[in-house]
């Protein structure tokens, strides 16, 4: 089949490169020139595991390749997927700009039959917005089919080559067919294709993601309970886990959720609710928690420097939003980094992938170091962020060699108690029992 994928970031690039990978010829396309001449090239723009060899071999057989020429890339399509930004607007509600955008373009240039598909997270409405905007100027026949993208950065190639469902929501008979026969490789396993109208495929994806928010918020505030009880957080979580009903997955506390995804999508649900006149209550107290949580271990190592940061130095072990990506979008070191040079302190930082999307938000402001333990050089304290495997056994005689104070604060609750304990180390983390406390 013959696809177009409008739109070349972490979502249309995954999704690009894994319909070619099952034998689909693929166009992707991209008003950022740099990208596509870096795509062309054969170099990969988003760090994503097993992504660049895909990405090298679709390429190499030519069935991949990159254009900035909507009219070109489009040609003999039989789908066009939209994957393009929907980042929010002033008021927290999806800017649909883009999407409609180039509905609006391509109603220009359509000339036959062809499936447009909504990848990009929208609300609800959306489809026949975007069915409207390809209609102005285009009067053929076309589908609209929303097909939300579940993928998960970091594992995305994964998440979309074996997918626990896809969702498609077209009431086309036409698009349904088309729509099914793309995806049959995919769900040869028994993973279902689930159809639905467009609007519930739309509120589903808002709804999966304002979800899975709500299980993080919700086990930060169990958290916080138990740095207030006593109790440990790492075993309700078990306890609760083992519950199928409950499930084991999402239930880990720390320094709040991030990304590109979680906090617009939570926002716009709320946006879209009001909206429709439902004020949705649970998720406004889920942004709030979240908000609190990023800064969480501000104050602990405030308390610990006697209330002033002044002069202090930090070593931040992680910047990505999370691990396995260099995605730093809304990612929660960037906020404790403000923080902490708005307190007077200075910063050294290392992240196995993220730096140099770090590097140009805060340039010369903190010191990018070649690796985690010249990250610690002269630094008061150890601050944990994300939690990158790597991090998970250091050398603590390094560590301890290296810090002026044997203090971590872990807002990814990566080491054992009893362990951290025995070493010495002033410990604070999430939910747990500060360990050798001043
Ligand atoms: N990143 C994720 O993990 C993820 C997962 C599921 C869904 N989504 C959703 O998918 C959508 C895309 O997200 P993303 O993370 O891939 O975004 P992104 O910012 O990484 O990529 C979007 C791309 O679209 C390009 N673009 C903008 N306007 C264009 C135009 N007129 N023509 C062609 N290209 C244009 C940009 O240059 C950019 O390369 C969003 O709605 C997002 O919410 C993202």
């Amino acid at each position: 089949m013959k696809i177009a994928v409008v739109g070349t970031g972490y979502v249309g690039l995954v999704t690009g490169t894994c319909f070619a990978e099952t034998g689909n010829q693929v166009t992707c396309i991209d008003i950022d020139k740099k990208k596509v001449d870096k795509l062309a090239s054969g170099q990969i723009t988003i760090y994503e595991p097993g992504l660049e060899k895909l990405f090298l071999r679709n390429q190499k057989e030519e069935r991949l390749t990159f254009t900035t020429n909507l009219e070109e890339g489009i040609k003999e399509a039989a789908i066009i997927f939209l994957a393009l930004p929907t980042p929010p607007g002033e008021d927290g509600s999806a800017d649909l700009k883009y999407v409609l955008g180039v509905a609006r373009d391509l109603g220009k240039i359509l000339t036959e039959y062809v499936v447009i598909v909504d990848k990009s997270t929208v609300p609800v409405g959306t489809a026949e917005k975007v069915h409207a905007a390809v209609a102005e100027n285009y009067k053929g026949e076309f589908d609209i089919v929303s097909n939300p993208e579940f993928l998960r950065e970091g594992v995305a190639v994964e998440d979309f080559m074996k997918p626990d469902r896809v969702v498609i929501g077209t009431v086309s008979e036409r698009a349904r067919k088309v729509m099914t026969e793309l995806y049959a490789p995919f769900v040869r396993s028994g993973n279902p294709l689930i159809f639905m109208d467009e609007r519930s495929a739309e509120l589903t994806k808002y709804a999966a993601n304002s979800f899975l928010a709500t299980k993080i918020s919700f086990m930060n505030e169990v958290a916080q309970l138990c740095e207030r009880l006593g109790a440990d957080v790492d075993m309700v979580r078990r306890g609760i886990g083992s519950d199928d009903r409950i499930g084991k997955r999402f239930l880990f506390p720390g320094i709040g959720y991030g990304g590109s995804c979680f906090p617009k999508d939570v926002q716009a649900l709320v946006k879209s609710a009001h909206e429709a006149g439902y004020e949705f209550q649970i998720l406004n107290a889920v942004m709030d928690v979240n908000e609190k949580q990023k800064l969480h271990l501000i104050p602990k190592i405030r308390k610990y420097f006697n209330g002033d940061l002044t002069g202090k130095h930090f070593s931040i072990w992680g910047l990505a939003f999370k691990p396995n990506t260099d995605d730093i979008r809304e990612a929660p070191a960037l906020y404790m980094i403000d923080a902490l040079l708005a307190e007077g302190a200075t910063v050294s930082v290392f992240d196995p992938e993220a730096m140099p999307n770090v590097k140009t938000l805060f340039g010369d402001k903190v010191h990018f170091a070649e690796n985690q333990y010249e990250a610690l050089s002269g630094a008061h304290a150890l601050i944990i962020a994300t939690e990158w495997n790597e991090f998970r056994q250091p050398d603590f005689l390094r560590i301890v060699k290296e810090l002026k104070h044997k203090a971590i604060f872990d807002g990814r609750n990566l080491f054992d108690l009893e362990a951290i304990k025995s070493l010495g180390f002033h410990y604070e983390s999430i939910g747990r029992d500060a360990v050798n406390l001043k």
